[in-house]
């Protein structure tokens, strides 16, 4: 089941049940390891540079790859010289259109369980679909020949009359997606624009956002062979099993004639999924027979992986005196293309957030001739949460009450729109706590009030809210060896953010091991289907998963008991596994270590595995991870330059599993979020559709010294209804933060800011 068919079966309209027996296991009791500040297990790999990533495994004969860019945004080629390139040194082969192999077309992410950036024929005819779009691939002996050669190609286009690489002119055509990831387009409860009419309070304004790019550390990279008729891709992907199903269809194979591994990725983000450059690389290695590496340039990742698209956006709100809403009205428009389905959630904050008598939600799209846009950390909620929560804060000034006194004021006690009861939710808290730890008493309501020289002082606050997602279809094995250590297999991700570090920890709780007792494998196909890392989910579906393949393993152990054990003659549900065995449950008596059990069956190892129960819990309740960003700025009168002095992110998403990985998790999405508020702008020309900035020179993220030292503390309050009680950590951090550095600079300024970025010329 892919994401937005599981979205359309559990988030709308189904009766809220819960199967018997799906309330996750809590490990309560025996939790040593989940909660401990753990240092990540692969850390030492990677600063001694033995960490292997997909760029630098060595194969023999191995040709290095460069790809040439089309320079318009549709039409065709006309002209193809591909002889200068070719006579270039070291030049093995030039593939285009005309010799590639032939290839199926790719299903777009959404469709099915293929995972592409878009659904377009890959490198097969003469057609051009975006500017930047390979339109051949040069190999070569060296990676400096195969670039240099690439510079000899020669090409020639014809541009096609109707290409639409003006958002102006797409909006004019702009319509309802078919859904917003399994949602509906439009809520409309009760008649928000009639509240609005009425609304003693209001506030109506419109906020935009720009695209950006995604620039992690490592370039987007891919090794790939073909081992008699098998694809085999060394990749650096956050979703396994989706590029291995997508790629046997391009190749039409057989799903176990492609591996993928991925040990490693240096950073996702949602960029590091299934673009060109993997079906590129492979058809030059069929092309040539032999092994190929494709390494994207940082213009190649600009030119050909997806970003974050824009927004325009319209937030109105109508109030009461005490605070309470009577209209909450957020629409909008983002770019698109016709080939993919990404139209941005910006809507969804505003779903579940706050408590309204009247709401009216919209997206529409607006298609234009560009590379399809993406997934790019917290898709939606971190541009929509920038439009809401500033909207919320002009509210708060209109009817003078403490920013936080207002969102106290409309904390809803249920899901505002679907009705469901919250699983989880201490927001206020987590808005208590943060003020109390952030000083906020310090702050003065009135803008400009606070200076020091030339600096002006602000501070400002916003919610940071990202769904509990639990995707179905994650499965895992555990395996218990003769020296009674484990390991635990799926075909998970880890993308830096920590995942194999928190996954030894569960295992080792669940089995009641040593740390060092446990091995986690992941990142390779040829390991049981294992969650996908997006959407903040792999934690909670891996979770699911390794306890149900530990349930099975319990039937499996039970079988080995001999008939003088004191566990012979008990039924599953009678035993657990503890303290690196099998037990009674309440019965200190009855007891066998693994260790005994396989010595006294005479066997090696034993091993189970299991797929986790479907993710009953987000028919049932409306399940979210919480925040709140507390920024203080300090602006330049002079030069309008904006110096963020300190930040604290307060944060409410259910158990810390662990609270060195998660603490860099929260601080990674703050400091992205920083990079929305102040600097991150691709600039797409609308003449040509080309990205004019393709460079870290010019596409500025934000460096050390952008970044103040970052508070984290959290409620650590555990959720009963998700795996070990914990929800997503990886996106939250960025929602919320554009809109607390923009409420802070309007508190030290009196200007506010509706556009990102806030460059300094809108300063001054
Ligand atoms: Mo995320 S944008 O689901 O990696």
């Amino acid at each position: 089941m892919t994401m937005q068919e599981l979205m359309k079966t559990v988030i709308r309209h189904v009766p809220a049940r819960v199967l018997p027996g799906t309330e996750p296991q809590q490990l309560d009791g025996r939790r040593t390891h989940i909660g401990a500040a753990t240092p990540r297990l692969d850390g030492p790999l990677k600063v001694q540079g033995k960490a292997r990533f997909a760029a630098e495994v060595a194969l023999d004969g191995l040709l290095y790859a460069c790809i040439v860019h089309s320079t318009i945004a549709r039409g065709r080629i006309t002209v193809l010289g591909t002889s200068a390139a070719e006579a270039a040194p070291g030049v093995v082969q030039v593939m285009t259109y005309r010799n590639a192999p032939r290839m199926k077309t790719p299903g777009a992410f959404g469709e099915g369980d293929e995972v592409a950036g878009s659904a377009l024929p890959v490198m097969q005819d003469e057609r051009i679909h975006w500017n930047g779009e390979a339109v051949a691939v040069v190999l070569a002996q060296t990676q400096e020949q195969a670039d240099f050669a690439a510079g000899r190609v020669q090409v020639e286009y014809a541009l096609a009359a109707d290409a639409v690489t003006d958002f102006q002119q797409a909006k004019q055509h702009a319509h309802h997606p078919d859904t917003v990831l399994g949602e509906s387009t439009v809520v409309d409860k009760g008649d928000a624009h009639a509240a609005l009419a009425k609304a003693p309070f209001k506030v109506d304004q419109r906020y935009s956002t720009p695209r950006h790019n995604h620039n992690a550390i490592e370039l987007h990279a891919v090794t790939v062979h073909w081992d008699q008729g098998t694809l085999v891709v060394h990749d650096a992907t956050q979703m396994l099993n989706g590029t291995a199903k997508t790629l046997a269809k391009v190749f039409d194979l057989k799903p176990e004639q492609v591996r993928v591994l991925s040990p490693f990725v240096g950073g996702g983000f949602g960029g590091k999924g299934l673009w060109t450059p993997q079906m590129l690389a492979a058809a030059a290695a069929r092309l040539v027979g032999r092994p190929v590496r494709l390494t994207l340039t940082r213009e190649g990742v600009f030119r050909l992986i997806g970003g974050r698209t824009l927004t325009e956006q319209r937030v109105a709100l109508g109030a009461n005196a005490d605070g309470t809403l009577t209209a909450l009205i957020h629409t909008g428009v983002v770019a698109m293309t016709a080939h993919n389905n990404v139209p941005e959630q910006f809507t969804f904050p505003a779903r579940h957030l706050y408590a309204a008598d009247n709401f009216y939600l919209e997206q529409q799209v607006a298609e234009m001739d560009m590379l399809a846009n993406t997934y790019m950390r917290a898709p939606g909620e971190s541009v929509g949460t920038f439009a809401l929560e500033s909207a919320l804060d002009e509210l708060a000034e209109q009817l003078q009450l403490d920013p936080i006194e207002l969102r106290r004021r409309i904390e809803p006690d249920k899901d505002p729109t679907s009705g469901s009861a919250f699983s989880s939710r201490h927001l206020l808290k987590a808005y208590a706590d943060g003020a109390r730890a952030f000083g906020w008493d310090q702050r003065s309501p009135t803008p400009r009030a606070r200076r020091d020289g030339e600096w002006l002082i602000g501070m400002g606050v916003a919610t940071a809210t990202y769904p509990y997602y639990r995707m179905p279809g994650s499965a895992a094995r555990v395996r218990i060896d003769a020296d009674g250590s484990a390991t635990v297999s799926t075909a998970g991700h880890e993308m830096g953010m920590g995942t194999a570090t928190v996954q030894a920890q569960h295992a080792a709780d669940r089995l009641g091991l040593a740390l060092e007792q446990v091995a986690f494998e992941y990142g390779d196909t040829s390991l049981p289907a294992g969650a996908m890392a997006g959407g903040s989910s792999q934690t909670a579906g891996t979770l699911a998963a390794v306890e149900a393949a530990s349930q099975a393993l319990v039937k499996a152990l039970l079988k080995l008991a001999p008939k003088d054990s004191p566990l012979h003659g008990l039924k599953p549900d009678q035993v657990e596994l503890r303290d690196g065995g099998l037990a009674g449950v309440d019965r200190d008596d009855a007891y066998e270590s693994f260790v005994d059990l396989l010595r006294g069956a005479g066997q090696a190892h034993v091993e189970a595995e299991a797929s986790a129960p479907p993710p009953m819990e987000m028919m049932k309740y409306s399940m979210h991870s919480y925040g709140a960003q507390f920024c203080e700025v300090r602006v330049s009168e002079v030069t309008g330059e904006v110096r963020v002095s300190r930040f604290l992110g307060s944060f409410d998403t259910g158990r810390i599993l662990n609270p060195q990985t998660a603490a860099s998790q929260f601080r990674g999405g703050i400091v992205m979020g920083l990079g929305l508020a102040l600097s991150e702008d691709t600039w797409f020309d609308p003449r040509t559709g080309r990205i004019m900035n393709p460079t870290m020179a010019e596409y500025h993220v934000p460096v050390q010294l952008d970044v103040p030292r970052i508070e984290i503390m959290w409620t650590d309050a555990p959720d009963p209804h998700s795996p070990l009680g914990a929800h997503g950590v990886g996106e939250i951090g960025i929602t919320g933060t554009a809109a607390a550095v923009a409420n802070a600079i309007y508190n030290a300024t009196g200007k506010r800011i509706r556009d990102l970025p806030i460059t300094l010329d809108k300063l001054l």
